[in-house]
């Protein structure tokens, strides 16, 4: 029986030694220790020994049990490590290697300039406003003023949608809608889109952007015009910056003024994009007709205002010198991409 037991025990030893898996070693502890493994039909046939032998002999088995169970599981824990460092390799990491780039997004040059000028107004102490762009045709015409003949209601640069439903063509629409909505005195921008019945080409769009504003409480003043017109300019195009009025006219406004300033091309010496004038056309402006006030609900004798309506397509070519405004339509993300901040 010892002899037995010792050539096992070396067979064991030797099988162990050429094995280097959990799947292997798991097999071969099978057949060792497993249900019809070696020792355990060492153990089952035990019953056939004389029975004066058996207890010592089925100590001695034990004991060869306690050893090979001890052996598997001293073995099972150096292949493990090995395995577990042997996946370490296989899935190293080199933390040198360049990390891949990134690819970030950008916002819009129109998302921009609307930030921009939100940020100026907001801190002069405007509030946003953002109207309808279904607008009807009350506020968008008459109760600014437009008379019925008036051009722009024309059905070929409007889009109605019905006999009084229209897509806005002016922001312009908010000014009725925010005075009816809060008293004055009052500050507020309009920032949204407008259409306009027009084919897609370098200077013209059927929709584009722009932002209105309007001003009313008492005693407010052209002047008042000029100083918000100045600090937007500074704030939009340079310190160096300066603003002119020119007399003009909207239905909406009496005085109405052009509002041009100094060429961020040349500043106001000359050049192509200014055609020499050393002025650029920026915006619309003026004081809030007195009818437009009626309309509201407001006594005109006894509030006054301002208004002005910028095109943002218009503030985006200018500020970062774009020739073509399709390119603002088209997505191009070749385009798009030079305008990260
Ligand atoms: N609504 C005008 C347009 O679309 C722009 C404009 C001009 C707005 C003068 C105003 C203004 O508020 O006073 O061309």
């Amino acid at each position: 029986m010892e002899t037995k037991i010792n050539l096992l025990k070396e067979k064991l030893n030797q099988e162990l030694k050429n094995i280097n898996d959990s799947k292997s070693l798991y097999s071969l502890q099978s057949s060792y220790l497993g249900k019809t493994g070696e020792i355990s039909l060492m153990m089952r046939e035990l019953g056939k020994v004389d029975k004066e032998e058996r207890p010592k002999l089925g100590q001695i088995i034990n004991q060869l049990k306690e050893w090979a169970i001890s052996k598997f599981f001293n073995a099972s824990q150096t292949i493990k490590l090995n395995e577990l460092l042997s996946r370490y390799k296989n899935e190293e990491i080199d933390v040198t290697l360049p990390a891949k780039s990134q690819k970030y997004g950008s916002l819009h040059p129109i998302t921009l300039v609307t930030n921009e000028l939100l940020d100026i107004f907001t801190g002069l102490g405007f509030y946003v406003y953002e109207g309808p762009e279904i607008e009807n045709d009350y506020y968008c015409f008459t109760a600014l003023n437009l008379p019925k003949d008036h051009p722009a209601r024309d059905m070929q640069d409007t889009f109605y949608l019905s006999e009084d439903l229209l897509l806005r063509v002016q922001t312009s629409a908010g000014q009725i809608r925010a005075m009816e909505q809060n008293k004055p005195p009052l500050k507020v921008v309009v920032p949204g889109r407008v259409y306009r019945i027009d084919d897609l080409d370098s200077t013209h769009s059927p929709m584009f952007h722009q932002m209105e504003g309007l001003v009313i409480d008492k005693h407010v003043t052209l002047c008042d015009l000029k100083g918000v017109l100045e600090i937007l300019a500074k704030k939009m195009f340079g310190e160096e910056s300066k603003t002119r009025l020119r007399p003009s006219f909207f239905p909406f406004t009496e005085p109405s003024v052009e509002v041009d300033v100094t060429c961020c091309g040349c500043g106001g010496k000359g050049c192509k994009i200014c055609k020499n004038t050393g002025w650029i056309e920026v915006l619309g402006a003026g004081m809030v007709h007195p009818n437009v006030i009626k309309n509201a609900g407001l006594d005109p004798e006894i509030y006054s205002g301002f208004a002005f309506g910028v095109g943002l397509e218009r503030i985006a070519i200018l500020k970062y010198g774009i020739k073509d405004l399709k390119w603002l339509y088209e997505n191009d993300v070749r385009f798009l991409s030079q305008f990260k901040i």
